[in-house]
C-alpha cells in the first residue's frame, strides 16, 4: 500500500500508567513498523513490561490510546488483538506433549483436528523442534521448552509476537545462541517481534530498533548504532555500552561552533552539530551538560614518546583532547585489551586497545606515565539527564 502509515503495525499513543501513586508510564509515544525486531530496553522497574502487556491486553493504559494494524484497540480484549505473548518456558503445561502444549490454543478456538494437526507440526518445524512433538517436557532442556514456549504463540499466527526477557531462564551459552535463533526465526516467519529486556547487548545484537525507557519515560528510540553514535542524553549513553563523561561548566554557541568549558578538558571549541537541541547555551553556568566519549575513542602513547605530547596539564589541542595519567590494569579480551589510565584523585578512564597498538605499553611496569587522546570528532556533548 502507498500509504504513508502502511509500514506501521502498532502505535503507542501518549500512553500512561498508573498503579495507584506508580507512575509506571508517562506519556510515552512510539511507533512500530512491520516486520521488525523491537526492543524495549531500560533497567528493572522502567516500565518495559506495564507497556509490552499494554499492547497484549492484559493491562489497560490510564492515558492515551493503542492503535493495532491503524485500529484503536485501547480496550480490545487480548484474545481479539492480533498479537501473542511467549510466557517463560515454565509456562508449558507439564502433563502435555509438545505437541499438544503447541496445538492447545487451537483446541480451544474449536479449530478441527487436521487443522490443529497442519499448524502444529509447521510451528514445530520453525523451531526446529518436530523431532521432539511426542516428548513430554520433563524430557526436554530450557532452550527446548523455551522453543515450545515460542512454536505455541507462532502458531496462533499473530501479526505481533510479544516477548518478555525471553531468555532470561537460559544460561549465558545458551542465551547467545538463542539470540541468534530468535533473530533467524523472525527473518523465517516474517512476524513482528517487540521483546522486552534489561540486557543492552541483547537489545542491540538482534533489535532493528530500540527503544530506550527510564522511569516510565521514553528516553530515545533509534537503530542499534544510532543509539551508540548518537546517544540524546548520557542516561541513555552509559546504558547502551561504556562512557566516560566530564562536567561541563559553560557552553556557548558562536557562530558555526560551540566553545564549552569544562574544568576537566579545557576550553573546547566543538562543531555546532555537536549541540543537541535539548542543551540551552548562553553565558550562564550550564552545570547540566557533559562532554563524553566511549573507551574506544581514546589512543593511549607513553608520556615520554615522541609521536605524544609531553603536556603534564590536561589542555585541549586543535583537534583533540589529551589526558595525562599513569598506566594501570591491562585486560586481556581476546581481539583487543582494556587499559585502565589511572589519573591520581581523578576517575580513572578506561581505553579499548588492539593488539598491534598494545605492545609498547605491555612492557612498562604499572605506574607508567602515559597520555589518553580523544579526537573531538569523537566527543559528545549530552544533556546530563
Ligand atoms: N500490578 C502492579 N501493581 C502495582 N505496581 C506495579 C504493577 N505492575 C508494575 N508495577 C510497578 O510499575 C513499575 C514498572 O514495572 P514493570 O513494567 O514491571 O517494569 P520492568 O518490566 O521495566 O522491570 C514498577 O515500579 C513496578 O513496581
Ligand atoms: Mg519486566
Amino acid at each position: 500500500m502507498a500509504d504513508s502509515d502502511a509500514n506501521t503495525i502498532v502505535s503507542l499513543n501518549n500512553i500512561g500508567k498508573h498503579f495507584g501513586k506508580v507512575k509506571a508510564l508517562d506519556n510515552v509515544s512510539i511507533d512500530i513498523k512491520e516486520g521488525e525486531i523491537f526492543a524495549l530496553l531500560g533497567p528493572s522497574g522502567c516500565g518495559k513490561s506495564t507497556l509490552l502487556r499494554i499492547i497484549s491486553g492484559f493491562e489497560n493504559p490510564t492515558e492515551g490510546e493503542l492503535l493495532l494494524d491503524g485500529k484503536d484497540m485501547t480496550r480490545t480484549a487480548p484474545n481479539k488483538r492480533p498479537v501473542n505473548m511467549v510466557f517463560q518456558s515454565y509456562a508449558v503445561f507439564p502433563h502435555m506433549s509438545v505437541a499438544d502444549n503447541v496445538g492447545y490454543g487451537l483446541k480451544m478456538d474449536k479449530l478441527l483436528v487436521d487443522e490443529i494437526t497442519t499448524r502444529v507440526d509447521t510451528a514445530l518445524a520453525q523451531v526446529h523442534l518436530d523431532q521432539f512433538k511426542h516428548r513430554m517436557p520433563d524430557q526436554l532442556s530450557g532452550g527446548q521448552k523455551q522453543r515450545v514456549a515460542l512454536a505455541r504463540a507462532l502458531v496462533k499466527q499473530p501479526r505481533v509476537l510479544l516477548l518478555d526477557e525471553p531468555l532470561s531462564a537460559l544460561d549465558a551459552k545458551l542465551r547467545d545462541a538463542m539470540r541468534l535463533e530468535l533473530v533467524k526465526l523472525q527473518e523465517t516467519v516474517g512476524v513482528t517481534f517487540i521483546i522486552v529486556t534489561h540486557d543492552q547487548s541483547e537489545a542491540l545484537a538482534m533489535a532493528d530498533r530500540v527503544a530506550v525507557l527510564e522511569a516510565g519515560k521514553l528516553r530515545q528510540v533509534d537503530t542499534p548504532t544510532a543509539l551508540y553514535n548518537h546517544p540524546v542524553d548520557a542516561f541513555v549513553a552509559d546504558f547502551i555500552g561504556k562512557v566516560h563523561t566530564f562536567d561541563v561548566q559553560h557552553i556557548e554557541r558562536q557562530d558555526n561552533h560551540v566553545r564549552v568549558t569544562s574544568d576537566e578538558l579545557g576550553e573546547l571549541t566543538l562543531p555546532l552539530n555537536k549541540l543537541p537541541e535539548r542543551i540551552s547555551t548562553g553565558a550562564q553556568v550550564n552545570a547540566s551538560s557533559v562532554l563524553a566519549f566511549r573507551p574506544e575513542a581514546l589512543k593511549v602513547n607513553l608520556a615520554n614518546e615522541p609521536t605524544a605530547s609531553t603536556a603534564s596539564t590536561e589542555t585541549n589541542q586543535a583537534n583533540e583532547i589529551q589526558l595525562p595519567g599513569f598506566l594501570g590494569d591491562i585486560a586481556f579480551q581476546g581481539q583487543h585489551s582494556i587499559v585502565e589510565i589511572t589519573r591520581g584523585d581523578k576517575p580513572s578512564v578506561s581505553a579499548i586497545v588492539d593488539h598491534s597498538s598494545l605492545s609498547a605499553l605491555q612492557t612498562q611496569p604499572i605506574g607508567t606515565p602515559i597520555v589518553a587522546r580523544c579526537a573531538l570528532s569523537d566527543l559528545m556533548l549530552l544533556p546530563a539527564q
